[in-house]
């Protein structure tokens, strides 16, 4: 099937769309009551694509069956994850393993509350996306470590640092963001294995959140933690939110195979939407070919994008992500003050992520940028940038 990402949808205005990312948070952000119809959203992980037909065709067939009651998954939802994950990364687990949970932050949130005591630490690498949240609210302590990073704003482990916050006994998990938002680094294996060893030895258990594991550039291959490492100590979170653009369905399955780990979190009953069930199925069983060509679409944004840094706005610091369709801006190049920076991007109507969000102390110079729009929104944010900054 031949698939269209062109298509620019309005979803400010569309009365079934109750767009998040292009309503009145939106403009809040822009310090506006309402929204103007220039606006630019790329604030958000949300894509303003279409989910696949495929899905589509299928949620149309659950509408027509026109009785939403209480809804259980069955051997179809199970069979459908574990085949999406055993042909796509080599990833197996048995049915059991999966806990549906609704959307990521409750999946973190709920190994936060399970799986640690009140008090104890919960270490993230930073930048990165807010999971304060999902810790704070619980009684426990966020704990960043800042990852390294090299002249051309490549993000590694800072082991010692790291080893150094796992050897705290009160720190008790890590929450590893893999694919790293808003980096874009995907963790090597030996990445991957090396901060698992580390938290094995100080019985830090690991939360991975694989939420963007299926957004990958060309050439690069994911690896699923649990699936290099395996199951002593870590949960995966997985979802088909990101990749399918279903995040309003909120429909995440951790994996949880550590019989221990299994023990301690205990059982968790939550009941998805009809809707949500049939989505998952559709999308596991139905949806590669469209992931193909999504990934296609987005190698052509990044491309884009980050060719137009380097050619028309050299003091922006930007480099090509590894997975996510996300882009990590450096502007500190044009001296600006946090304020100031941020005006820019609100004189043009255009809504971003500042990169105070990721990285409370470091990230006032930064931009998030995301990037799943259709190429003519994309080229029109990057001709405003360029006249905020050097016109
Ligand atoms: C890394 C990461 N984890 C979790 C989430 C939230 O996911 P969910 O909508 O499944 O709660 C996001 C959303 O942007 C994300 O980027």
């Amino acid at each position: 099937m031949n698939y269209q990402f062109d298509e620019v949808i309005d979803r400010a205005h569309d009365p079934y769309s109750f767009s998040g990312k292009w309503g009145n948070w939106a403009a809040r952000s822009l310090g506006l009551d309402k929204l103007p119809d220039d606006a630019i959203c790329l604030q958000t992980a949300d894509m303003d694509f279409k989910t696949a037909p495929e899905i589509i065709e299928d949620l149309k067939k659950v509408a027509e069956h026109g009785i939403f009651g209480y809804s259980m998954m069955d051997d179809r939802y199970t069979d459908a994850v574990r085949g999406w994950f055993h042909d796509r990364f080599g990833w197996d687990f048995p049915a059991e393993d999966i806990v549906y949970t609704a959307g990521t932050h409750t999946a973190v949130a709920e190994c936060v509350k399970r799986l640690t005591n009140p008090g104890e630490g919960v270490i993230v690498t930073t930048p990165c996306y807010s999971y304060h949240g999902d810790i704070e609210p619980n009684g426990r302590v966020f704990v960043g470590v800042p990852m390294l990073k090299d002249e051309e704003n490549y993000y590694t482990v800072d082991y010692d640092a790291f080893e150094k916050a796992c050897a705290v006994p009160e720190n008790t998990m890590f929450v590893l963001c893999h694919p790293h938002n808003p980096s874009g680094r995907i963790f090597t294996p030996e990445e991957l294995t090396r901060m698992t060893e580390i938290c094995r030895k100080h019985g830090v258990i690991v939360v991975s959140d694989e939420v963007h594991c299926d957004i990958v550039r060309k050439g690069v291959e994911f690896h699923p933690l649990m699936e290099v490492v395996g199951p002593e100590g870590v949960v995966g979170c997985t979802a088909v939110n990101k990749t399918f653009n279903l995040a309003g369905l909120a429909m995440s399955n951790m994996v949880i195979s550590d019989p221990v780990l299994k023990e301690r979190f205990g059982r968790f009953f939550s009941l998805p939407s009809p809707f949500g069930i049939q989505a998952v199925i559709s999308a596991y069983t139905k949806g590669g070919p469209w992931v193909e060509a999504l990934n296609e679409y987005l190698d052509e944004s990044l491309d884009y994008v980050v060719s137009f840094f380097h050619e028309k706005m050299p003091k922006v610091k930007v480099r090509m992500p590894e997975g996510t369709y996300i882009l990590w801006l450096d502007f500190s190049g044009y001296g600006l003050s946090d304020e100031d920076l941020e005006q820019k991007f609100k004189d043009q109507h255009m809504v971003m992520s500042f990169g105070r969000g990721f990285d409370v102390e470091n990230g006032g110079q930064w931009l998030r940028m995301c990037l799943p729009s259709a190429h003519s929104v994309i080229k029109e944010a990057c001709r405003r940038i360029y006249e905020a900054f050097e016109g």
